[in-house]
């Protein structure tokens, strides 16, 4: 009699949509029965949640056993109990034995604990929402109802803004939490796709950009019509030096209330002045957010086929700019100390002084026969490589016109692809 009245009720309810609410879990006893494949998903949102979690089950998976040793969760290693939920808020029933499972879902219903089921939709009180999260904001996507239940529709539909909020591609304007000030965002070595997630949002929300030569320029191509693009390079600096112009634009802007975003190729503090701005923005005391960014020592080399180290063939790295030859007064860089290093050279903005340095290093002791690489544009669709050695680089890069902005690798892990 008391089971028809539950059927009776179900059908009642079935044509109502589930009512969504975000439960506060923190310090609130948690029942899971099952600790299966169900559990090891849905237990790290509850422990996220802050939830005083107890697992019924005689088994569990590897990472779940592993939460319990961990302490994040009690482990009662037993089949489910009646009294079970005695004192819990919510419960997960999740076994893979059908009869706790119904018991269990019983004792929830008798002592008013919403419980998700996940072996019948219909007969559970709770449904878990497919979520996910992006800056702060959790997104969660529900089921109308149990005749529309798809769950992987609803996984879609998470996926489809979670992603679009993380590229960009979805912009909702932050009102109250708007990053205020400048952010100085390491745009990556040129491919679009290599940009952060949080530079390519704070991107999407940007009123003003300030970009750099190199970079992802294809994404200023995406941006609304409405924000202003600015070519650093163009900025007229008249009695100023160039960077102080930029600083003082970056200034001026962020002063005006704009959002700015100052798009720098790579990381912004490899070489690429970002402290200089940042120092500079601080003194006009203007918030900045620093965005790390993929710089082009490491992955344009990557992309093409070079690992900056590789096991048995380079235990170092070392990356150095070229932009000085190394009989100039003005290098800070110790060429005898890198000629000794066994390890992988890279050498950033060293195009034109190439000849100078592939002698120096050889002046030096670094074996002429040493295999080096110059990617140029790496990352991008224009990439090349070209192969050398230190004794033929500077006459192999003028033959092939290499031209800037490429990286230098000098080192075994340059053949190490190739072999
Ligand atoms: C001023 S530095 C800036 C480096 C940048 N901050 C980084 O972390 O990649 C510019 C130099 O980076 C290298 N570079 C940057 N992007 C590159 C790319 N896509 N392909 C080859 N070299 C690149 C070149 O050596 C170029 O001359």
């Amino acid at each position: 009699m008391a089971a028809e009245h539950v059927e009776h009720e179900r059908a009642e309810h079935d044509d109502h949509p589930a009512y969504p609410v975000g439960l506060r879990l923190s310090g609130r006893r948690v029942v899971v029965i099952g600790g299966g494949q169900v559990a090891q998903r849905r237990l790290p949102a509850l422990i996220a949640a802050g939830a005083d979690i107890v697992l019924v089950s005689p088994s569990a998976t590897p990472s779940v056993e592993a939460m319990a040793d961990a302490g994040e969760i009690t482990w009662n290693k037993r089949p489910y109990e009646d009294g079970d939920l005695a004192g819990t808020w919510y419960a997960l029933v999740a076994s893979s034995d059908a009869d706790a499972n119904n018991a269990a879902s019983a004792e929830a219903e008798r002592t008013r604990t919403w419980c998700v089921r996940s072996d019948d939709a219909d007969a559970a009180t709770a449904w878990t929402p497919a979520t996910g999260r992006s800056e702060g904001v959790t997104v969660a996507v529900l089921t109308a109802d149990v005749q529309g239940r798809d769950p992987r529709h609803t996984a879609a539909i998470r996926d489809a803004v979670v992603e679009g909020l993380r590229d960009g591609t979805l912009v909702a304007r932050h009102h109250r939490t708007r990053t205020p000030g400048v952010a100085l965002v390491g745009g990556g070595p040129g491919d679009p796709d290599l940009i952060t997630v949080r530079g390519r949002r704070l991107l999407a929300e940007a009123d003003v950009v300030i970009a750099d030569r190199l970079g992802p320029r294809d994404l200023l191509d995406e941006l609304p019509p409405h924000v202003e693009v600015i070519d650093a390079a163009k900025i007229p600096y008249g009695r100023y030096m160039a960077q102080e112009a930029i600083n003082n634009a970056l200034i001026e802007h962020a002063k005006a209330g704009k959002a700015v975003v100052r798009l720098k190729g790579g990381d912004p503090f490899v070489f690429g002045r970002g402290m200089e701005e940042a120092q500079a923005l601080a003194e006009a005391g203007i918030p900045c957010t620093v965005v790390p960014g993929i710089s082009s020592s490491i992955s344009v080399p990557g992309a093409a086929g070079i690992p900056v180290t590789h096991r048995g063939v380079a235990h170092e790295f070392t990356v150095v700019s070229g932009h000085v030859a190394p009989d100039d007064e003005r290098s800070l860089v110790d060429w005898p100390a890198l000629a000794r290093l066994r390890g992988t050279l890279v050498v950033l903005m060293g195009v034109d002084k190439i000849g100078a340095i592939a002698q120096t290093l050889i002046a030096h002791g670094k074996a002429a026969e040493t295999p080096v690489a110059l990617v140029q544009e790496g990352t991008t669709a224009a990439q090349r490589r070209v192969d050398a050695t230190l004794a033929t680089v500077a006459e192999t890069a003028r033959a092939a016109d290499v031209r800037p902005p490429a990286v230098i690798v000098i080192g075994d892990v340059v053949a190490v692809g190739t072999k």
